[in-house]
């Protein structure tokens, strides 16, 4: 119970965030799918580009457009909380023929949660052909700014009950058994927003039975996106035992930092099937035996590593075999050949092994009863000043186990 006590202590707030790529879920430039829509020679549009105002830096973000279901010649974009206006830039094909008219080159400013209509004409160069003056419009909309809704959040190996919406807050994550880790995939609403991630203590057991209600909800695909795109995708993620279950929280302050809301995802993960009851972290498989080195914990269902680094068969705190060239001394396994002087060092401090053996290295070259008395001497001294820096050990140290740290993400567009 205590080792489950000290993991958990140690998880409380394990978040990391690992990677920032970017691209906004069903976005689609124009060049994708206009020229197919008109493919016959007459005039068409070809591409359509919208960018936010150039900043300080003359920077100008790029801006997704999205074709409105349904709609011919219809497209949408939305422009993030701190964008105060756009640029459009649309050309048109074939290029000696035809031409993008009446288009507007300064800027658009809008207030926050405005939206308007842009409209782009495309004409024959030439006068007199038979060819209609085609209408497309873009209705280009800004966030308001206390937008507390995600865009997108998907868990890697995991599907969520009820599916993904934006709207609800409240979902419970069924992670496959192999997946050791939680990653949370966010994209979000306005790159003004910050997310930060607080999961709870993990507890044993899944309280709700699995149901596979609908397919794996997987990060939108990035075949549709072109060039650049306008949402930063960012990944955080916590750790989960096999049979365990823990809470995540995905907080979302809004881009004018006004307002906050939260996402929470019950994560669980199934436990391993009763003949093969630890999971093994390295092959990512359940196991009825673990590896050398590693004991099977009844705690986190786990294979653990044994406390001392040269036990090769240990019973949580207890080794009852080291590996080749030690020996087992008082419950620790010490250097073969080793004296009495040295088991006296490995009661003063057992398990910090470096410290031993360079003690048991002065111990040849000096020799001699007089010396073993000084050096343990000494040895009691340094290794007290070891242990005040070591960090005190847990009783399950995991060699594949997450560093614990929680981590604010917060708008980091280069
Ligand atoms: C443009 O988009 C905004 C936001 O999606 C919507 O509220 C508005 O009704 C749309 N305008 C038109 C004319 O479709
Ligand atoms: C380890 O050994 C101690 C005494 O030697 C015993 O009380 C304890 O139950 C053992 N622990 C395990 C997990 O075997």
């Amino acid at each position: 119970m205590a080792a489950i006590g000290l993991r958990l202590a140690g998880c409380l707030l394990c978040a990391l965030r690992i990677a920032a790529g970017g691209n906004e879920f069903e976005a689609v430039t124009p060049r994708d799918n206009i020229q197919t829509a008109n493919a016959e020679g007459k005039c068409h549009l070809a591409n359509l580009f919208l960018h936010s105002l150039a900043d300080d830096d003359g920077a100008a973000q790029p801006i997704d457009v999205r074709p409105v279901a349904g709609q011919m010649q219809a497209f949408e974009a939305t422009l993030d909380y701190r964008m105060a206006g756009f640029h459009i830039q649309a050309t048109a094909t074939p290029r000696d023929a035809c031409q993008v008219s009446e288009m507007s080159t300064a800027a658009t400013m809008l207030d926050p949660g405005d939206s308007t209509l842009a409209e782009i004409y495309v004409t024959a160069k030439q006068e007199g052909t038979s060819f209609k003056t085609l209408r497309y419009l873009v209705n280009v909309s800004r966030l308001s700014g206390s937008e507390t809704e995600l865009g997108h959040v998907a868990v890697s190996g995991a599907y969520f009950v009820p599916g993904w919406k934006p709207e609800n807050k409240q979902y419970t994550a069924f992670l496959n058994l192999e997946e050791d880790l939680v990653k949370f995939n966010c994209i979000k609403l306005d790159n003004g927003q910050a997310v930060k991630m607080t999961a709870e203590v993990e507890y044993a057991g899944t309280h709700i039975q699995a149901r596979r209600l609908q397919t794996l909800s997987e990060a939108p695909s990035e075949s549709k996106t072109v060039g650049e795109a306008q949402r930063v995708n960012s990944m955080l993620m916590t750790t989960l035992d096999v049979g365990h279950s823990r809470v995540v929280q995905l907080q979302v302050t809004s881009a004018d930092r006004s307002r906050a809301g939260n996402y929470y995802f019950t994560v669980q993960r199934p436990p391993c099937a009763e003949e093969r009851r630890f999971f093994d972290g390295r092959s990512r498989m359940c196991t009825d035996i673990c590896n050398e080195g590693f004991y099977g914990s009844s705690a986190t269902g786990r294979c653990t590593r044994c406390l001392d680094s040269h036990c090769a068969v240990c019973e949580g705190r207890n080794c009852t075999l080291c590996f080749d060239k030690y020996e087992l001394q008082n419950g620790a396994c010490v250097l073969r050949g080793a004296g009495s002087g040295m088991a006296l060092v490995s009661q003063v401090e057992s398990g910090v092994a470096s410290y031993a053996q360079k003690h048991q290295t002065m111990m040849v070259i000096l020799g001699g009863a007089l010396c073993v008395i000084a050096s343990a001497c000494a040895a009691s001294v340094f290794c007290a000043q070891g242990s005040i820096k070591r960090r005190p050990r847990l009783l399950q140290e995991d060699e594949d186990e997450m560093q614990d740290f929680s981590y604010r993400e917060d708008s980091d567009r280069p």
